[in-house]
């Protein structure tokens, strides 16, 4: 079905150049050295022990690629977070990220919607702040691997992500200056706060620093915008710094939320290792999905490498939960909202530590905005993808069952061009065949975070040791 998004020449050549040139690096840099089966090891007093195989039989080629999904690489470094990897602004920012004196009503944290115990997303089929959202909240399992962030790629770094939610009215609903005040009233974020980042402005001023205000950049009558520029510019981009600021402590504690120790990771080690123990991590019916998954199912092209994405943005035909044509522009709005964002990666607030932070500015300049990104949504990744129920962008989809017979069969499949169906056409799988690929996805969830991350630290002061 054509729906209102502008009709285009070849869709996704840019993202699919970007996928195979990284197909071709995971495979030359992990998957396709020639790694015939090792011969079978010794163990200390060189007695021989046995070299164990997976129950599925698998072609070289198919180990190859099974090889490249695992293990996670290192956390990649951000170069546009100075503390990125500081314990003292980890520690901060767990504390703010459970902190409901962040929002306008007291109640509403980062945890609202991204709730540990239900694999930090909130089991809902769209968002709810201090109002129901558009959107289905997202997980965050290995968040700091992601290229974009958002459906829509808004936002080009983890930091700059954090501080779209605290002052989205359907959300926090607070604002920045509201933030800063938090910080500056209670004495132990305060003494957190400035033990990092300095000193911060002098805020009980009220005349300097009215209670809210933010820049509203499309509703220049709204009080809090009024309020903002009302402000001296000096204050402003004080503000503004702390803000990003907040920003950076808690994408610090958002970092440490690793999805990679799953019994399909176990199963690689065993592909790698022939420990039998490791093998059978990975039940029969799970490897068959797998191989599924990489070969005739043809998943691998978008959910591909060890965090199961390709950092790009795709239609995936999935209807709209209210039915009807499609509304949701998703990254066609997304570039423009990105590149007109302060702070974005290109901007003032963005740190440059290292080399690669030209490069990570250079992509929001360098991104562009084709009608073909209308209507298309970030792939997922699908570690701990069987806690995070329901799926897609508005939860449209309840169980990993129905989500795998959405791409087998297509039924029901509204597409914004008729390009983009090339990329996924209907599956040839039988019934065993779909439950095997979902019994390979229930395989992607990892053993717990430990319970220190998973809740606010009592104090958020970094323990000075003697
Ligand atoms: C009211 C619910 C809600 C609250 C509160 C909320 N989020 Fe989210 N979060 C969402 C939704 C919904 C999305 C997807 C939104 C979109 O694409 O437009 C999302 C997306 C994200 C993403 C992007 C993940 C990715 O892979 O791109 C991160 C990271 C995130 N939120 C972290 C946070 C942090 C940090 C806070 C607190 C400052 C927060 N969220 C507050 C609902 C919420
Ligand atoms: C053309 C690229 C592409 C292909 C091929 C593809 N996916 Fe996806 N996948 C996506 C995108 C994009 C989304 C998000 C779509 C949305 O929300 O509208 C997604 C979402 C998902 C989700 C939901 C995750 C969540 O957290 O909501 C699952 C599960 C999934 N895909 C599994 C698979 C499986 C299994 C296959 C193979 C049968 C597959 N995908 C093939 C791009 C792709």
């Amino acid at each position: 079905m054509i729906d209102r998004a502008p009709p285009v020449s070849p869709a996704l050549i840019p993202s699919l150049i970007w996928s195979l040139s990284w197909a071709l690096i995971l495979s030359t840099t992990l998957g396709c050295r020639p790694d015939p089966d090792p011969p079978p090891p010794s163990d200390a007093s060189g007695v021989t022990v046995t070299h164990a195989t997976p129950a599925v039989a698998f072609t070289p080629e198919e180990r190859a690629t099974i090889l490249t999904l695992s293990p996670l690489p290192p956390t990649p470094p951000d170069p546009t977070n100075a503390v990125a990897d500081d314990p003292a602004a980890a520690r901060l920012g767990q504390f703010l990220f459970f902190d409901t004196r962040l929002s306008a009503d007291g109640n509403v944290s980062c945890a609202t919607c991204h709730d540990p115990a239900l694999a930090f997303t909130d089991g809902r089929r769209l968002g709810q702040g201090l109002a129901e959202l558009t959107r289905h909240s997202m997980g965050l399992a290995n968040v700091a691997h992601n290229r974009w962030f958002f459906w829509d790629g808004r936002a080009d770094t983890l930091w700059a992500q954090a501080l779209g939610p605290i002052e989205d009215e359907r959300e926090h609903g607070t604002t920045r200056v509201g933030v800063a005040r938090v910080l500056a009233e209670d004495p132990a974020l305060r003494d957190a706060y400035e033990a990092i980042f300095g000193p911060l402005p002098p805020l009980a001023d009220v005349s300097r620093f009215p209670v809210a205000a933010r820049a509203v950049i499309d509703d220049p009558a709204h009080p809090h915008h009024v309020a903002w520029t009302a402000m001296s510019e000096a204050d402003r981009d004080a503000i503004d710094g702390v803000f990003a600021n907040v920003g950076k402590a808690i994408a610090a504690y958002e970092r440490r939320l690793r999805s990679d120790r799953s019994p399909f990771d176990r199963f690689v080690a065993g592909l790698r290792s022939g420990d039998a123990d490791d093998l059978a991590a990975l039940p029969e019916t799970a490897q068959r999905g797998l191989r599924l998954f990489i070969g005739r199912a043809n998943c691998t092209l978008c959910h591909f490498g060890p965090n199961f994405t390709d950092g790009e943005f795709h239609s995936t035909g999935v209807a709209p939960l209210a039915g009807g044509a499609l509304f949701d522009p998703g990254r066609y709005d997304g570039i423009t909202r990105l590149q007109a964002d302060p702070f974005n990666a290109a901007g003032p607030h963005a740190d440059a530590t290292g080399v690669s932070a030209e490069a990570a500015a250079s992509k929001v300049r360098s991104v562009i905005r084709s009608p073909d990104s209308w209507g298309q949504f970030k792939t997922p990744s699908l570690r701990e993808v069987a806690r995070t129920a329901p799926y897609m962008h508005e939860g449209q989809f309840d169980s990993l069952t129905r989500v795998v017979r959405h791409y087998a069969t297509l039924e029901g499949a509204v597409m914004p061009s008729h390009h983009q169906e090339q990329l996924l056409v209907p599956l040839d799988l039988t019934e065993q065949e779909q439950s095997d690929i979902v019994a390979f996805l229930e395989h992607l969830s990892s053993e717990p975070l430990p319970d220190h991350l998973l809740a606010a630290p009592e104090d958020p002061r970094h323990p000075t040791g003697p």
